[in-house]
């Protein structure tokens, strides 16, 4: 079984945004900005890092309620998505076209986040250099949150759908084959799109830690694992599909 390369691959795509935008909805983004802001445990007018920012849903949230939000992504079609997203609602963000890799030490930030399904895409050199580069740009004691995919509730998942799972929308179709392999501990989805007559096939791998990973994965970054629930503060069960996980900078 192969890894993925440690060169980012895994762009949300139009087909992407198609099919997510019925389920990321304005008010579930609201719930999630929400959630994260007491799990940050932050004053308005902290510093605050979005580490792959996507089209700024939720920094422009973090932002309209008073935090300095710089937010990061590699994706340059993201960025234009998050700025016109924030000057839409009229708030200020500090955008940056980059990989999280390469932000530098600059250890200012009061508090980061990598949310939804941000983390794992690449190998594990790669994606252990993300968290590398998210602890280094954390004062001491400033909180990262984590919101991922849990890995045992994700293979019960799998176990009991028992084949593809297909969602339809607007007669668009997208079909999802998953496994978990257990070899690299990823998650491997064979998606299946089509759209307008035409079909396209791309597989998706998704690191996911077990939680006793998660937390040597972090000590080595010098950051401690305070609380692990799943979404909302709901408590983490062998069928929780999300995993929140808040970690402390030494
Ligand atoms: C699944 S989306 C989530 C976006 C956003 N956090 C949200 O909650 O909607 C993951 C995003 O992370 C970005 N990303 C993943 N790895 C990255 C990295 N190493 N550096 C910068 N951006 C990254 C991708 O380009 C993508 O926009």
């Amino acid at each position: 079984m192969t890894e993925p390369s440690g060169e980012f691959d895994a762009r949300f795509t139009a087909d992407d945004h198609f099919f997510h935008r019925h389920h990321l909805t304005n008010e579930r983004a609201d719930d999630e900005a929400a959630e994260l802001i007491g799990l940050l445990g932050l004053e308005p007018g902290a510093r605050v890092l979005d580490g792959g920012c996507g089209d700024g849903r939720i920094a422009v949230r973090l932002s309209a309620v008073g935090f300095d939000v710089t937010g990061v992504d590699v994706d340059q079609d993201q960025i234009v998505r998050a700025e016109d997203s924030a000057a839409a609602r009229g708030v200020k963000v500090t955008w940056r076209h980059m990989d999280v890799r390469d932000l530098g030490e600059d250890s200012a930030f009061d508090g980061a986040y990598l949310w939804f399904n941000t983390w794992g895409f690449l190998d594990d050199a790669a994606n252990d250099a993300v968290l590398a580069s998210m602890s280094a740009s954390l004062r001491h004691g400033a909180p990262l949150v984590i919101d991922t995919l849990h890995r045992d509730g994700v293979v019960r998942a799998i176990d009991a759908e028992a084949g593809p799972v297909s969602v339809v929308i607007e007669g668009e179709t997208q079909t999802d084959s998953s496994r978990f392999d257990a070899t690299s501990g990823r998650l491997v989805v064979n998606r299946i799109v089509e759209r307008a007559g035409v079909a396209t096939e791309r597989v998706l791998k998704l690191r996911l830690p077990s939680l006793e990973e998660w937390a040597a994965l972090l000590e080595r970054h010098h950051l401690i694992v305070e609380s692990a629930t799943s979404r909302a503060g709901a408590p983490l069960d062998a069928d929780s599909q999300v995993l929140v996980l808040v970690a402390r900078r030494l």
